[in-house]
């Protein structure tokens, strides 16, 4: 149970309140928080995202010229205050579509911190690119001709990065893999010839080259190779063309330790040097100047700083199993069904108590897939005991669902001791809300 703690961010804390061992977050009592904003409930700590921060700034610091800079990205927790905290720690914030681009501009950041992807742009996403982004990643030679045609006579056009999809990926789900040779995503290699020709003719602001392996990778050595493979396209380039890019984005996909299997787990500092330090070499190889490394990372920075708080409703037992059944799932993390991903939890109240047998954690959605956690060493739990599960921030509330009616949960942001409600809970009129 100890290993499980570490799990959670690193301000957790065990708290005797009358007897009992709570746990707390950013010297906040979750027992507390949940009876005030009700379950499931999603709390983030500012501290833990902070700290992430800190370490990519560090690390990028210590191992390359000039520091390189921070993408957020924003598809792994998007909204108002995930946004507004992003643009306070000077991160650009990548926006996947009109959708995010309208949140970040909303929360107010700033134009040129405003970086914009997505595989198949809509107009309306161009058009809102256009008007709210710094930077548009440009997917494929298509969006690139339009972008074109909608340059004409605008002064601030926003600067321009190619994705090129390098050819290999790295070790991940296979729904996780995006630099493959059959990907979706990006350019190869003739394609980018071809868009660097067009920009140059077309005088249009070309700045940087991006590529993104994949996400929730635990070992950077895969993306040594596809990094080599991008900077001889680029020393390809450099002589047919005469173009150098400014910045090189490697995307994101560093992963995080979800259950006490993968600990220990390397450090983001062992990620950032290897890519900087490959990035260094290799440009000194190819007599590339250094481009300015913008690394990426969503998961790794929100993941831990999230924790999910369930009630825990009906207990069961079947012939082979100890079901918790819970008052949140699948339709506020799709991740064990849609990856098998796997998760751990404690108990809020005495969290370290002895081990019963082990429980499966199930929704209350019709599907017998909406099982959060199966064949979980845990305590004696009965109805109506509060269960937290660490490592909640990425990609849950983003990939939510209304399925079944489920009313997406509550965030509450926690910071110097403080808790604020930064998304109220839905409510049933929000499910009727865009019906005519
Ligand atoms: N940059 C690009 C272009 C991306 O597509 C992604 C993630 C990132 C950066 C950030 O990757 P991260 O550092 O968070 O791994 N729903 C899946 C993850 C999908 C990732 C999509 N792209 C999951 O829950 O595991």
């Amino acid at each position: 149970m100890e290993k499980r703690l570490q799990l959670f961010p690193k301000s957790t804390k065990i708290c005797a309140v009358s007897g009992v061992e709570r746990l707390a977050i950013g010297g906040r009592d979750l027992t507390e928080l949940a009876e005030e904003y009700g379950t499931p409930l999603y709390i983030y700590d500012q501290s833990a995202l902070d700290a992430a921060v800190d370490e990519y700034r560090a690390s990028l610091a210590a191992h390359y010229p000039g520091g390189g800079g921070i993408t957020y990205a924003g598809k792994a927790l998007m909204n108002l205050a995930a946004a507004r905290w992003a643009a306070g720690r000077g991160l650009w914030v990548d926006c996947t579509g009109a959708g995010e681009l309208y949140i970040a501009a909303r929360a107010g950041v700033p134009r040129s911190q405003i970086l914009v992807h997505g595989v198949n742009k809509s107009d309306a996403d161009l058009q809102a690119a256009l008007t709210t982004a710094g930077t548009i990643v440009v997917d494929n030679l298509w969006e690139l001709a339009r972008l074109a045609a909608l340059a004409d006579g605008v002064a601030d056009f926003p600067n321009l990065w190619l994705r090129v999809r390098p050819g290999l990926a790295v070790e991940t789900h296979a729904f996780r893999q995006t630099g493959q040779d059959d990907s979706k995503f990006g350019m190869g290699f003739a394609e980018m010839v071809e868009a660097v020709t067009l920009c140059q003719k077309q005088g249009l602001p070309l700045t940087g080259v991006h590529f993104h392996q994949g996400s929730h990778f635990h070992d950077p050595e895969p993306i040594g190779p596809a990094l080599e493979r991008v900077l001889d396209l680029l020393a390809e380039l450099r002589d047919a063309s005469g173009w150098r890019p400014a910045y090189l984005s490697p995307g994101g996909g560093w992963g995080v330790p979800y259950h006490e299997g993968d600990l220990p787990h390397p450090a983001i500092d062992d990620y950032v040097a290897f890519l900087a330090k490959k990035l260094a070499a290799g440009c000194e190889a190819n007599d590339l100047p250094l481009p300015i490394l913008h690394v990426e990372p969503g998961r790794s920075i929100v993941a831990v700083a999230g924790v999910a708080i369930y009630r825990v409703g009906a207990v069961k037992r079947t012939r082979n199993r100890r079901w918790l059944l819970l008052d949140g799932g699948m339709a506020d993390n799709i991740r064990p069904s849609l990856y098998g991903a796997k998760y751990s939890a404690l108990p809020v109240a005495n969290p370290l108590r002895p081990v019963l047998d082990p429980a499966w954690l199930g929704g209350p959605y019709c599907e017998s897939g909406d099982v959060l956690i199966e064949n979980l060493p845990m305590a004696d739990v009965q109805p109506g005991e509060l269960l937290a599960i660490p490592v909640s921030g990425a990609y849950h509330l983003m990939m939510s669902s209304n399925y079944n009616g489920a009313l997406r949960p509550a965030v509450v942001w926690l910071q110097g001791g403080q808790a604020r409600l930064v998304q109220r809970r839905e409510t049933v009129e929000d499910l009727v809300d865009r019906d005519l």
